[in-house]
């Protein structure tokens, strides 16, 4: 993309390498503020812990249930733990209207009950009681396994009558409304737990679980030592213990302003969660697709693309009145398109404009819009992985990674490991590997490692 102007008008995305610097030390140095029992209160990574100290070994046999809320979707599934570091999982999607989303929490609770009972009877699992696991991905105050306090709703949900109180409690009484179920609520757990134990199942050296989809979050394995929130009596036997970083609040209390635009500002005030979930905003699918749609609108008004477009005040109409219209899918379709083509581009160009005739030369601008925006997600998701692989200080660290971002997106991978290399300690081998059903699979085995003590 050759137009000198609209660089320059995308120049305040590019992270330069050293804000990149800049933002690695105020993250690490929240990280160990939310370990902190002295500052604890006043970091925005507030660093859960799980009480999930031992990664699985591999040999876990058993079937479990496992609920999944927290993503795109709500899902349920039974999940088989085979030995030999294999798994087999069944799994159904529900999906959970945005009335629900937004409604009572007794709403929510009563849909999940429901969706597990409808699950329960389609796999004629009635008499066989099974342990459950609920991978619950937002942030909780965890006060043991089964116990888990919402701080407060994150990526879109809002139920009432939720936050402060357990979750567990709140399903079991649920399932009890019901009458017709048995079932043991085992663990409650994050989705980036779930993804860190369902990676270390495979790979024993799996030390970091993260989440780069609907929103974003990273857990790692810490030293009991370090972590100066965890009660005494944890520290007796085990030398670890797995901890939600909840990262995706770092910024809140002002760290990330010298990088944030006016896009940003825009997106989290339009949000339902305005003024939190800052470092997220900038990073995960719930919101990538809004800053495309509202730089694209800028551009197009300022004329830096589709300048010759008769009709460009309708796009102008369009993108300025359909909050959600670039779906964050948009941007990795647009990034994996080919030049001179640009067929998927040009499709999504006529869906939401009914653009027939797109230039070669707009198309290449809209790609170099969305990968600034993307770029600059995976660099921020870079600094944070980073940040805790360095805080591992092992020779080789494997990262287990899950979520739509990563996974749709054709070069975020590429984007992370390139700054990952100018901020990991060079003694230390890093290694990324795609999670395979974190949520489920992770469910069961914390439910399995708990059932082992
Ligand atoms: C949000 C939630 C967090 C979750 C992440 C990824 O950041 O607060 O708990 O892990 O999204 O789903």
């Amino acid at each position: 993309m050759q137009d000198q102007n609209l660089k320059d008008f995308l120049k305040e995305f590019i992270i330069s390498d050293s804000q990149l610097q800049e933002v690695y030390k105020r993250f690490t140095a929240e990280i160990r503020k939310g370990l902190s029992q002295a500052a604890h209160k006043q970091a925005d990574t507030k660093c859960y812990m799980t009480y999930v100290q031992d990664l699985p070994t591999g040999d876990e046999k058993g079937n479990y249930l496992a609920l999944d809320l927290g993503g795109t979707n709500f899902r349920v599934l039974r999940v088989a733990l085979k030995g030999h570091h294999e798994a087999e999982i069944n799994s159904k999607v529900y999906a959970v209207p945005k009335e629900i989303m937004t409604g009572s929490g007794t709403q929510l609770f009563d849909h999940i009950a429901n969706c597990l009972a409808e699950f329960v009877n389609e796999h004629s699992l009635g008499d066989q009681h099974l342990p459950l696991g609920f991978t619950f991905s937002f942030p909780c105050i965890q006060l043991g396994l089964t116990k888990g306090l919402l701080v407060r709703w994150t990526k879109g949900f809002q139920c009432a009558g939720v936050e402060k109180e357990d979750v567990g409690r709140l399903l079991k009484e649920a399932i009890a409304r019901r009458g017709d179920l048995v079932i043991e609520v085992m663990a409650i757990l994050n989705d980036a737990t779930g993804t860190l134990m369902s990676c270390a199942h495979r790979n024993p050296e799996c030390r970091i679980g993260v989440i780069i989809g609907t929103g974003c979050n990273a857990c790692y394995v810490e030293r009991v030592e370090n972590a100066e929130l965890l009660e005494p009596e944890y520290k007796i036997d085990k030398p670890n213990i797995l901890v939600n970083t909840e990262w995706g609040a770092f910024g809140e209390n002002g760290q990330l302003e010298f990088v944030r635009t006016d896009y940003d500002r825009k997106v989290d005030k339009h949000s339902l969660n305005a003024g939190t979930q800052l470092f997220e905003k900038m990073i995960s699918g719930m919101y990538l697709g809004e800053l495309v749609r509202l730089v694209l609108h800028d551009a197009i008004q300022k004329n830096l693309i589709f300048v010759r477009n008769t009709v460009k005040h309708n796009f102008i109409n369009i993108l300025k009145k359909d909050i959600g219209c670039i779906e964050t899918r948009f941007i990795s379709e647009i990034e994996n398109d080919s030049f001179p083509d640009f067929q998927q581009t040009r499709n999504i160009l006529k869906e939401l404009f009914g653009l027939e005739k797109a230039s070669v030369e707009d198309c290449q601008k809209l790609r170099y819009i969305c990968e600034c925006i993307s770029k600059r997600a995976a660099k921020l998701v870079a600094v944070g992985l980073s940040g805790l692989i360095n805080k591992i200080a092992e020779p080789h660290v494997v990262v287990g990674v899950d979520g739509s971002v990563y996974r749709f997106h054709p070069h975020f991978d590429f984007y992370m490991r390139e700054t990952m290399h100018k901020l990991v300690n060079p003694k230390t081998r890093f290694e990324l590997m795609l999670s395979e059903d974190g949520s489920g699979r992770g469910a069961a085995l914390v439910a399995a490692v708990a059932s082992k003590n």
